[in-house]
C-alpha cells in the first residue's frame, strides 16, 4: 500500500455503515481520501459507524443500492476514482430468513452498481466485495483458488456467486478494453474478525457478548472451519488491490482471495478456546442444541495468486488478532473512545510487518 496514493483520492464506499466500511472508512480517512459513503442506515444497534461517529469525517449518503437512480445520481454527483462495493445483506442465516431481500440486494446491488458506473464519465475502478463463501463447497480439505467453481448452497453464499457472475457479464461486455477508463476486480476475503462488530448470529461478536456477561458462549458448529481474518489485513488487501487496478487498469480485474496463513485456518471450537483463554476472567462454551440451517462444515482459501501477483500477505497471526480484538472490546467496555481504538490499531497495523 502507497499512503500517497490515497492523499486527496475520491474514494466511493458503498455499505460504509456496517462493520468493514466503518473501518474502511476510517482507515481511508485517515489516509487523507476524499471519502462519500452510500448506504442504508447502520444495521445493529450499537455499531460502529455510530460509536466512532465515522460519518464526521467523510460524505455519507444514506441510500439504498437497490435504489438506481439514487445511486445512479450519487455516482455523478461525486465522480469517483475508486469505489469499494460493500452494501450487502451479509449474513447466512438472516438470508435463510429473507432470500428475496438476500438476492435483491446482494445481485441487483451490483447489477446497478455496474449499469451506473458503465455511463459514468472518467476514469473509475471497482473491487466488489464478494465472499469466500462464493465457492461451490466440496466440503474438502483443500483451499479455494480462484479457478474453481462457484456456487453457494444457502442463498447468501449463492447470491455472492451471482455477484460475481455479473460483474464478469459486465467485464466482458463493458469494461474488456482499458479504453473504457474502468476496470472491475472482484474480493473473496474469509471470516473477518475484529473490534466493533456486534452482528448477530457471527461467531465473535456472540462471543464476546457472553464473555463480558459472564455466561458460556453458545456454539452451533463447533467443528466447523473457517479461514479467520484480522479486518485490518483483508482491508489491506482491498486497498493494495484497488491501487494496482487503478495504476496498472485490467491486468488486475478479475477474482482475488484474500484469507489467513494456513495455520491460521481454525475451527469454531479452536477460535473460540483461544479467545476465552484471552479474555479476563474466562467462561468456556458449550453446543447450541437446537436445530439450525445448514452451514457450510470445512471452507479454506489458497492465496497463492494474491500473495505472488499483489505482493499482499497477513501481518497478524490470528492468536495477535484475538489480542487486537480483546483489547479493543475490553476497552469498549471500559468507557475507551471507539473512534481513538480504532485509530490506534490502525495506527500500530501499518507498523507492523509481516510474521514470516
Ligand atoms: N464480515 C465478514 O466476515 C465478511 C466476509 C466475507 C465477505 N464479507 C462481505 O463484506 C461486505 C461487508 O461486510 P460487513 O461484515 O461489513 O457487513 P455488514 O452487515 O456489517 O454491513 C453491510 C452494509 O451494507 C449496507 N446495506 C445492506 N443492504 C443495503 C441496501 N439494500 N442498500 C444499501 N446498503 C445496504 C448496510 O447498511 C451496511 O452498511 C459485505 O458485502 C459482506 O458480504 C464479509
Amino acid at each position: 500500500m502507497d499512503r500517497g496514493f490515497w492523499n486527496g483520492r475520491k474514494v466511493f464506499v458503498t455499505g460504509h455503515t456496517g462493520f468493514k466500511g466503518s473501518w474502511l472508512s476510517l482507515w481511508l480517512q485517515r489516509l487523507s481520501a476524499n471519502v462519500v459513503g452510500y448506504s442504508l442506515p447502520a444495521p445493529t444497534n450499537p455499531s460502529l459507524y455510530e460509536a466512532a461517529d465515522v460519518g464526521a469525517g467523510m460524505i455519507s449518503t444514506i441510500g439504498d443500492v437497490r435504489d438506481y437512480p439514487r445511486l445512479r445520481e450519487t455516482l455523478e454527483k461525486h465522480r469517483p476514482e475508486i469505489i469499494f462495493h460493500m452494501a450487502a445483506q451479509s449474513v447466512v442465516r438472516a438470508s435463510y430468513q429473507d432470500p428475496v431481500e438476500t438476492y435483491s440486494t446482494n445481485v441487483m446491488g451490483t447489477v446497478n452498481l455496474l449499469e451506473a458506473l458503465r455511463h459514468a464519465s472518467g476514469r473509475a475502478v471497482v473491487v466488489n466485495i464478494t465472499s469466500d463463501k462464493s465457492y461451490e463447497n466440496k466440503e474438502w480439505i483443500w483451499g479455494y483458488r480462484e479457478t474453481d467453481r462457484l456456487g453457494g448452497r444457502d442463498p447468501y453464499s449463492n447470491s455472492k456467486a451471482c455477484s460475481e457472475l455479473v460483474t464478469q457479464a459486465f467485464t466482458d461486455s463493458y469494461f474488456s478494453s482499458d479504453d473504457t477508463g474502468k476496470s472491475i476486480a472482484t474480493a473473496r476475503a474469509g471470516n473477518v474478525i475484529g473490534g466493533g462488530d456486534w452482528t448477530l448470529d457471527q461467531l465473535v461478536p456472540d462471543a464476546i457478548n457472553a464473555l463480558h456477561q459472564g455466561r458460556p458462549i453458545l456454539l452451533r458448529n463447533p467443528q466447523a472451519v473457517r479461514p479467520w481474518q484480522f479486518v485490518l489485513d483483508c482491508l489491506a488487501g482491498y486497498l493494495t488491490l484497488a491501487e494496482k487496478l487503478y495504476l496498472e487498469g485490467r491486468k488486475y480485474s478479475g477474482p482475488w482471495n484474500f484469507g489467513p496463513r494456513l495455520e491460521d485456518t481454525l475451527s469454531v471450537r479452536e477460535l473460540v478456546e483461544r479467545l476465552v483463554n484471552t479474555w479476563p476472567g474466562k467462561t468456556g462454551w458449550v453446543q447450541d442444541s437446537g436445530s439450525h440451517p445448514h452451514e457450510a462444515g470445512n471452507l479454506r482459501l489458497d492465496t497463492s495468486k494474491t500473495m505472488q501477483r499483489l505482493h499482499w500477505k497477513p501481518r497478524l497471526s490470528v492468536l495477535e488478532a484475538l489480542d487486537q480484538i480483546v483489547d479493543w472490546y475490553r476497552r469498549y467496555f471500559e468507557g475507551a473512545e471507539p473512534k481513538a481504538l480504532c485509530f490506534e490499531q490502525i495506527e500500530r497495523f501499518e507498523q507492523k510487518t509481516p510474521s514470516q
